[in-house]
């Protein structure tokens, strides 16, 4: 019991660190403007932007993995694959949204910026629904004796 306990409560913090990641790339996206004026700070805003979504993404993959690992002992297979089918989701909108972080021409993506922003809002939206509903099993979980 002890070893569950222990597994549940490392989900929750990674959940938590999840949270964190995606606090920095919701402000790094709210910090980019597509005025002409502001094109010399786009550079460095979207360096940061980039960053950010590449520290979720490598977390959101390291947690799939341990969640992979672990969650088959803790829930049923049917919930387990609705799990896998929404992580798979969550990787699919990182492709979206990578094509205009790599953009080379800064007006060309600055004039992409609006549909970017949607698409980067999806994926916090998402990511920040299928944890809560995780966090919700988990804490049932914490309750058993
Ligand atoms: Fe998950």
């Amino acid at each position: 019991m002890r070893d569950i306990i222990s597994t549940v409560e490392s989900l929750l913090n990674e959940h938590e660190a999840i949270r964190g990641h995606m606090k920095q790339v919701r402000e790094s996206v709210n910090n980019l403007e597509s005025l002409p004026q502001h094109i010399l700070a786009a550079k460095d805003k979207r360096e940061n932007l980039k960053q950010a979504i590449g520290y979720l993404e490598d977390g959101l993959r390291t947690h799939h993995r341990h969640e992979d690992a672990v969650m088959p002992q803790l829930v049923g297979e049917l919930i387990m694959q609705a799990i896998r089918l929404e992580h798979a989701d969550q990787l699919v909108m990182f492709k979206k949204i990578s094509p205009a972080l790599n953009d080379n021409n800064i007006d060309h993506f600055l004039s992409q910026l609006v549909p970017l922003k949607t698409n980067i809002e999806n994926l916090c939206q998402a990511t920040s629904l299928h944890s809560l509903r995780e966090d919700g099993i988990l804490h049932f979980l914490r309750k058993v004796p």
